[in-house]
């Protein structure tokens, strides 16, 4: 049987380069080896408070980013996750077997919570709610960037747990992390990641940014002392973070694009970096354009959430007759 990938990426700002890398790209690689489940994790961006307005509208944007950067929404299966009620479902159960120290240790929740006063219960048990999302499909690999390598993680020990306890139910899904690209790192800090929520907006390049901006930001990048361009990530990890970017989209490889800029300076390695990105990004967002005219995002989403719901009806029904619920 085939084998199935599942991944998702959060509506909660706008797509970065960084998502592409951790996310959409594995997708691009793997689609024609595996059946792709590709969802829109509306509901865990409310751990967080969000303009529900927004919300609507980056559902559907994210749908249009997908397809447009290559992602087929015919061979896929794309759908949006509150549109399939067994998600909130089965992590009422996978909760009920699940404890606080193991969210506890989750480095995301530490880094989110840290210094709030009033943490959200959702923020805490996301990492639940993920697992739900993995385990309804029965998903084989899920891509993701490293900083989901400990959700996906969480997951395969839920499910062995379930299984040992009532036989086996899930399959154990495995964390497929790329090798390049893996935790592009935020221009202006480069020992934090690029993220899509950040607030200092020069610090990410986001998917639909203008070619002024783009370059701008590649240009203020911050970068490490010295002036000769190697890979170091240790000890220059502004640098290693352009020369990353670079290889993944000039379609390169690590050490090709080292050979590439071997004697080149900081500025020579920023420009390229900005025309690779420019010609990159451009040509995604006219694809986007003609995407989100065309009524393609509705007719695959629906489509994708017909086929996702029998298969979460499917092992929903499974586990909750499992645990007792119900009248058999
Ligand atoms: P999210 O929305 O934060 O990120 C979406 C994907 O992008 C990756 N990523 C990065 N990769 C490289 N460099 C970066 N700077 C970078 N920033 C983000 C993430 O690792 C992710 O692959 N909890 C998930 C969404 C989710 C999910 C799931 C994913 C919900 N349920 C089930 C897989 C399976 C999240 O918040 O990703």
């Amino acid at each position: 049987m085939t084998k199935r990938l599942l991944t998702g990426l959060q509506p909660s700002g706008e797509l970065t380069i960084g998502n592409f890398c951790g996310g959409i790209k594995q997708i691009l690689d793997y689609q024609r080896e595996y059946e792709v489940f590709l969802f829109v994790p509306d509901m865990h961006s409310i751990t967080v408070p969000q303009d529900p307005e927004t919300l609507h509208r980056r559902v559907r944007e994210i749908v249009g980013m997908y397809l447009a950067c290559g992602v087929s929404g015919e061979a896929n299966h794309i759908y949006i996750q509150s549109e399939i009620l067994e998600h909130a479902n089965l992590s009422w159960i996978l909760e009920c077997h699940s404890y606080m120290g193991e969210l506890s240790r989750m480095t995301q929740f530490k880094a989110k919570s840290d210094g709030k006063k009033e943490i959200g219960c959702g923020l805490f048990t996301y990492p639940i709610l993920m697992a739900a999302d993995i385990l309804l499909y029965n998903a084989d690999c899920v891509p993701t960037g490293a900083d989901q390598k400990q959700h996906v993680e969480l997951a395969r020990n839920i499910a062995q747990r379930f299984n040992a306890r009532y036989g086996e139910t899930f399959v154990v899904p495995e964390p497929l992390i790329p090798k390049l690209g893996a935790k592009i790192r935020d221009l202006q800090s480069p020992d934090k990641k690029m993220s899509k929520s950040t607030e200092n907006k020069k610090a990410s390049i986001f998917l639909n940014d203008t070619e002024k901006d783009i370059r701008k930001k590649i240009m203020s990048a911050v970068t490490d002392s010295g002036d000769s361009v190697y890979f170091d990530e240790a000890n220059k990890p502004g640098v290693s973070n352009l020369l990353t970017i670079y290889s993944v989209f000039s379609q390169q490889t690590l050490e090709q694009t080292q050979e590439h800029f071997q004697g080149a300076r900081y500025g020579d390695l920023k420009k390229e970096v900005a025309e690779v990105l420019v010609e990159f990004l451009t040509n995604l967002q006219s694809k986007y354009a003609a995407v989100m005219s065309s009524g393609e995002v509705d007719e695959v989403l629906d489509r994708g959430r017909d086929y996702a719901r029998e298969i979460a009806a499917q092992t929903y029904d499974k586990v909750r007759r499992l645990v007792g619920f119900g009248r058999v």
